[in-house]
């Protein structure tokens, strides 16, 4: 287990996570969600308050323990999420680990939906829920000095990951490849790809609980350089 250090090397810095999936409703019942575990997002979450670092974590439905030493705040839905970052504004250190569902249901059923005999089976219109990476990397007198995203791709991991990067205006990428075989939702470890300006770096596979201490160790070290 890791040890809080209150004297860690991110003591007196303020880092805000997201992790796990979001739920959207379709009726008070059913809703579209996503293989997120939060594992990933959890043990960065950790590892950043193992450092010394003030930690809100804001967490979808996840079946996983708060971790210790972070201040965690629970959502469902996308909107919920980016309402409860906005809140947790400002920080000096941003990590979007979470697998926000892209579009949620147009409109929430207020009654159960109910199968009509013989009758069509229902149309779910949808929206396009808010970037809660971009919106928060966007330039602006809250941006946080140091904004991690993560990409989910299974093909042209690095090529589309590196767009990603520009588009959202994030200063770090960590690529994953999420194919079916790769086990990465809901798996113990993770391979990574970091993207800065410099480029693409390959990460080994490590388990979750590793890539999140190295991940800890380069925010360290890369806050410490910028504050010279
Ligand atoms: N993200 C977010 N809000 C969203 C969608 C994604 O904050 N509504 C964040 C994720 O937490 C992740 C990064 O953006 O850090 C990339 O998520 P990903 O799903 O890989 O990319 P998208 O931009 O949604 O593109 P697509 O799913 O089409 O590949
Ligand atoms: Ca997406």
């Amino acid at each position: 287990a890791l040890r809080i250090l209150s004297d860690g090397p991110l003591k007196g810095l303020k880092a805000l996570v997201t992790s796990g999936p979001t739920y959207e409703a379709i009726d008070p019942v059913r809703f579209i969600g996503n293989r997120s575990s939060g594992k990933q997002g959890h043990a960065i979450a950790l590892a950043l308050a193992a450092a010394g670092a003030e930690v809100t974590l804001v967490a979808g439905p996840t079946a996983l323990a708060d971790p210790t030493g972070c201040k965690t705040v629970r959502i469902e839905s996308a909107a919920e999420m980016l309402a409860a970052v906005q809140k947790a504004l400002p920080a000096d250190i941003f990590v979007a680990a979470a697998a926000v569902a892209d579009w949620r249901p147009a409109a929430e059923a207020a009654q159960k939906m109910k199968k009509r005999d013989g009758g069509e089976p229902p149309r779910i219109d949808l929206a396009t829920n808010p970037d809660i990476l971009a919106t928060i990397a966007a330039p602006g007198p809250k941006r946080p000095r140091l904004v991690i995203g993560f990409a989910a791709e299974t093909e042209k991991v690095v090529e589309y990951a590196t767009a990603k990067r520009q588009k959202k205006n994030s200063d770090w990428i960590l690529a994953n490849d999420v194919s079916a075989e790769t086990g990465t939702f809901g798996g113990s470890d993770n391979k990574v790809h970091l993207i800065t300006a410099d480029g693409a770096e390959e990460w080994p596979r490590l388990a979750k609980t590793d890539l999140a201490q190295r991940l800890v160790a380069r925010i360290a070290a890369t806050l410490k350089d910028k504050s010279k």
